[in-house]
């Protein structure tokens, strides 16, 4: 994962890179470090630990002074978190940020060191550094490309050689990268929204190209060393939405974001109260002849999925097939070029949905992205694509971004279910007219927040929690579970209700609270029972429901109540109190919300 960035114009570098890393620490926050011209000499500061920690050495060591630099922030692959494994790597020649993995490094170590070069680092990174510095020749163009053609993995590059101060070398494969064009300053990130205090406007690298960036031109060439036309992007996004506006944590901001983020992406897409997918291409006798869908996806994305799944077959009577995209990569997918294949993302980078996208398209399936990230590398190469329109997402865990692909499945499956003549334009414009109650609804859902806090109080301390549900509320759990475990550090298992007695409920005791789903009112007694055989077991049960559902006071502990709407639609609202106990509960235990351990945003390595 990681997060580079680069600059090259008259503000102070230091300053620069350390404010556009700030903006990217959702990459990963293992280490980070910089790379600075200084009087002609590159001046590399670096330090284990959050961005922080470098900002605590860069004073005690003096600030870096120039014009040009390079910007690091580190999500651990290759060797533990450590100063000698943090980036910048390389030597007084060259210096080097790298976001992927270099997968032949072990090959070109050993060859380097037959070369006499020494390792100090257990990073892939150092020896594409060395790398560089073996080839280097003068001339940084015909030495990037050389090294091009003998590194695999996944990269995306920020370059520095001591011979041309005041230059950023950049080169992508596979890993996002972005080259921020300014007035007099230019820039190299990993993703736009960490410059957009200073720019909107950007160009995007493509696959193998490589950039020169100086303060006042930015020349782009393909592998071949021939000059690129650039088309400059402009970003819709505003500086407002990535910042906390007063909030504790951007996590919280983002739950409340939620009714917007929902109205912005379903809005533009109804019609005279109908879906309308035009702007894809996705027309109503292309949807009815597809055979089989596939939705492939990674974590929450793919919880979005599984919501996906029940809506759509319940509705248009299609087969659905949900996959983590880790997995349908490697498992031969029966898929044939009359299906379909979804592939949701936030950041639409992840590296396993990416492939994912990339085997279908080679089956000859038609392919559909749902992702957040304009111009990111899964949207620019599905063949068609939706773009959620939740703004930037900021922190670790999600939670507008799900809300927004939730609405897109429903949009999709009420569209499919007619195209296929499952349900009367009259049905289709009624779940439409629903959806749009959806955001009003999404505000009233979110006064339960005093209750989530009360409830995240009562199962702070446990060690481990059970989420349970049936059909859509069991996808929900399956969401709740996550959160809870992403950042409260807590064990948390979902499981359908009714499973429960097929092993999983010997682990029920007084000591395991259990978070019960229940919005849908056809099987509602179905999973009362269930809650009921944990009660027994001494479970405190905590208890997310329709306001309706009428349940003993003696068989639940704590209840959240939301707002009642069409089943179908529930989990549209029942997501958030299983976000705000989570988020909640991660505050009561003193952890760090947006940036939990471990974890980075966007995962594009394996
Ligand atoms: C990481 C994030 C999750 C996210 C998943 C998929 O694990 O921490 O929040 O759901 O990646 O990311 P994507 O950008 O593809 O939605």
């Amino acid at each position: 994962m990681c997060g580079i960035v680069g600059y090259c114009g008259p503000k102070d570098a230091t300053d620069v890179l350390l404010d556009t890393l700030a903006k990217l620490e959702y990459r990963g926050y293992d280490s980070a470090g910089i790379a600075v011209f200084e009087n002609n000499k590159i001046r590399v500061e670096k330090s284990q630990g959050k961005l922080s920690c470098l900002i605590e050495k860069i004073k005690t060591d003096g600030k870096p002074t120039g014009h040009c630099g390079i910007g690091h922030t580190r999500w651990a692959t290759h060797g533990e978190p450590s100063d000698i494994n943090s980036h910048p790597h390389g030597n007084k020649r060259v210096s080097i940020v790298h976001n992927g993995i270099i997968e032949n490094y072990k090959q070109l170590k050993e060859f380097l060191s037959g070369q006499g070069y020494a390792f100090e680092s257990q990073t892939d990174t150092e020896a594409v550094a060395k790398l560089l510095d073996y080839y280097y020749d003068g001339d940084p163009l015909e030495t990037i490309a050389r090294v091009l053609g003998e590194i695999e993995g996944s990269y995306a590059l920020g370059i520095v050689f001591r011979d041309f101060p005041g230059r950023v070398y950049s080169v992508r494969k596979d890993s996002p990268l972005i080259i921020g064009i300014g007035k007099g300053e230019n820039f190299i990130a990993s993703d736009v929204s960490a410059i957009l205090q200073y720019t909107r406007d950007y160009y995007l690298l493509e696959q193998d190209e490589i950039a020169c960036v100086e303060d006042n031109r930015v020349r782009v060439y393909d592998v071949h060393k021939n000059p690129v036309e650039k088309e400059l992007q402009a970003a819709t996004w505003d500086v407002d939405a990535a910042q906390k506006g007063g909030y504790e944590h951007f996590m919280l901001k983002e739950i409340y974001e939620q009714p917007t983020a929902v109205r912005t992406t379903i809005t533009p897409r109804i019609t005279e109260g109908m879906p309308d997918f035009d702007e894809c291409g996705l027309t109503d006798e292309k949807l009815a002849a597809y055979n089989k869908i596939f939705i492939v996806a990674c974590g929450t994305a793919m919880h979005a999925g599984m919501v996906g799944k029940y809506v759509i077959e319940k509705l248009a009577r299609t087969e659905v097939t949900v996959d983590m995209a880790s997995e349908f990569r490697y498992r031969d997918p029966l898929i044939t070029d009359k299906d379909l294949v979804i592939l949701i993302s936030q950041s639409g980078e992840t590296a396993d949905t990416k492939e994912a996208l990339r085997i279908s398209k080679e089956l000859g399936a038609d392919t559909l992205a749902f992702v957040n990230v304009k111009g990111s590398s899964i949207a620019r190469e599905a063949d068609m694509v939706m773009y959620t329109h939740a703004g930037p997402e900021i922190s670790v865990a999600s939670t507008k971004a799900f809300s927004v692909q939730i609405a897109m499945m429903y949009m999709l499956a009420f569209k499919l279910a007619y195209a296929k003549k499952k349900i009367t334009k009259e049905v289709c414009a009624a779940y439409i007219a629903e959806l749009e109650n959806i955001p009003e609804a999404l505000e009233n859902t979110l006064m339960c927040k005093d209750t989530c806090q009360y409830v995240a109080s009562k199962i702070m301390n446990a060690d481990s929690l059970l989420y349970i549900g049936r059909g859509l509320d069991y996808a929900l759990s399956m969401e709740g579970s996550l959160k809870l475990k992403e950042i409260s550090y807590i064990h948390s298992e979902s499981y359908a209700a009714g499973e429960l007695k097929h092993g999983t409920i010997s682990l029920v005791t007084e000591q395991m609270p259990v978070i019960a789903v229940v919005t849908q009112h056809d099987i509602m007694e179905k999973t009362i029972s269930n809650i009921k055989e944990v009660k027994a077991r001494g479970a405190k049960v905590v208890l997310v429901c329709a306001k309706d559902v009428e349940i003993e006071n003696e068989a639940v502990d704590y209840i959240v109540r939301i707002p009642v709407i069409m089943d179908a639609l529930m989990p549209m609202l029942a997501v958030v109190p299983l976000q705000l106990i989570a988020y909640y509960t991660a505050v009561l235990r003193g952890n760090d919300v947006d940036q939990p351990r471990n974890l980075a945003k966007s995962v594009t390595v394996e």
